[in-house]
């Protein structure tokens, strides 16, 4: 029976406590067997019948549960490096946004990219971020915005997913914004998007969430509870771009349509935070969004305070979050948004899994969860985010299986 042992500091990352509550346990084993974990705890209390050959030393190190990054936009095609400089020079993402570019702009190179393009991209970013630590990926579709293809980049998402170790879990995001064919009829958007799409994402069991962007240059309120509730209809949870760059009252709808979670919340009001605190909505942070737009960061210590479960995630997309590092998330939870490393770690595990209904799968190392784990090279969880590097994932397991191991891992 497999196991791991001589582990440093095992974060077990358990969903009680608050949020920085990571269970740790010094000099470490873990075991599991067809997959699950089996046995946690202590090294010295190792059952006798986990021994012999199929032991792995993790010499020290660092073990937490393989990282989930719970917001993506994973499939698009193109990049738009020259909006990045444009914004640098002082240019405003809805002022990008208004004259054509931003969503619009990578709406027209996805629908230019072939499957197979989409694909190969798709399965590079996930060989990444699981170099990384990372074990279970949300990807949201949002780039194709019109029936057939958003229903493309949705099966994209199947495709690649069964090519891949990963866990994909697919997000119908068709309420992205309102595509330039129906500029001045949005409603019959809204009608598309609430009727036979919404119905053809179902029937194909294409997506398990449906998001809404709520902001001046996407959806209204009553737009987005139009749509949240269509996909309730269908059985889709919901999710919202909620109060990214103003406060549009985004948290309070996800509140209300009890959305598993409300993503960005840079600009949440009081009120948008006492409501989230009395709902079972996940906070999303996605403070890379938050560094490469110059914008203040979220409140994420009166959202702790008030007792929201916060998750840290990339929003890895091309237009606010060029970049797949969860790790780096992580950090500029900390930095920007004065997280502890203990703090941004739950954000990166069980409070992720909680935020697309997977707490019971992942997220954390408990029995009869699946064997997700990452072996970080690094003495313990502070010193990971602190003396931050490229990689110091040296080997990712998914459901027991070594999908990578780094050649510095057996020194
Ligand atoms: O999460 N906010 C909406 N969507 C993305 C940005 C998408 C884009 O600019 O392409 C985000 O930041
Ligand atoms: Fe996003």
């Amino acid at each position: 029976v497999p196991a791991l042992t001589n582990i440093g500091v095992l974060a077990a990352c358990r969903r009680d406590g608050g949020q920085d509550a990571i269970h740790l346990i010094c000099d470490a084993a873990l075991a599991w067997e067809g997959g699950r974990i089996t046995w946690v705890g202590h090294q010295s209390e190792l059952p006798h019948q986990y021994g012999g050959a199929d032991i792995i030393d993790a010499r020290g190190r660092l073990v937490v549960p393989g990282l989930i990054d719970c917001h993506t936009h994973l499939a698009f095609g193109g990049w738009r490096a020259g909006e990045f400089v444009e914004r640098l020079r002082g240019r405003s993402y809805l002022d990008i946004a208004k004259s054509g570019g931003g969503i619009a702009a990578t709406v027209r190179a996805t629908r230019a990219a072939s499957n197979a393009e989409l694909l190969a991209r798709c399965d590079a970013w996930l060989r990444e971020v699981v170099r990384l630590g990372v074990t279970t990926v949300e990807a949201k579709s949002g780039y194709g915005l019109s029936e057939e293809e958003e229903l493309r980049l949705l099966s994209v998402y199947a495709e690649v997913s069964q090519g891949s170790a990963v866990r994909v879990v697919p997000t119908f995001l068709g309420a992205h914004t309102v595509p330039a064919e129906f500029a001045d009829r949005r409603d019959d958007y809204v009608d598309l998007l609430c009727g036979p799409l919404m119905t053809a994402v179902a029937a194909r069991r294409l997506a398990r969430f449906c998001d809404v962007f709520v902001e001046e240059s996407a959806f209204t309120i009553d737009e987005a509870r139009r749509v949240l509730a269509a996909a309730r209809a269908c059985g889709l949870g919901a999710k919202v771009h909620a109060d990214q760059l103003s406060d549009g009252g985004g948290a309070a709808l996800a509140a209300e349509m009890d959305a598993a979670s409300a993503d960005h919340l840079d600009c949440v009001s009081r009120d948008g935070i006492a409501r989230l605190a009395g709902s079972t909505t996940v906070a999303v942070s996605l403070p890379v969004a938050t560094l490469y737009l110059g914008r203040p960061p979220m409140p994420a210590r009166a959202l702790i305070d008030a007792g929201v479960p916060l998750a840290v995630a990339t929003d890895f997309n091309p237009g606010t979050a060029p970049t797949v590092h969860l790790p780096f998330a992580m950090l500029l939870a900390c930095t920007l948004q004065r997280m502890t490393p203990a703090e941004a770690l739950k954000g990166a595990t069980i409070y992720a899994a909680m935020a697309i209904g997977e707490a019971d799968a992942c997220g954390s190392l408990e029995l009869g969860k699946r064997a997700d784990f990452a072996i970080i090279d690094a003495p313990d969880v502070d010193h990971w985010l602190y003396h931050f590097t490229a990689n110091r994932s040296v080997a990712t397991y998914i459901a027991g299986a070594p999908i990578v191991t780094a050649q510095n891992f057996s020194r």
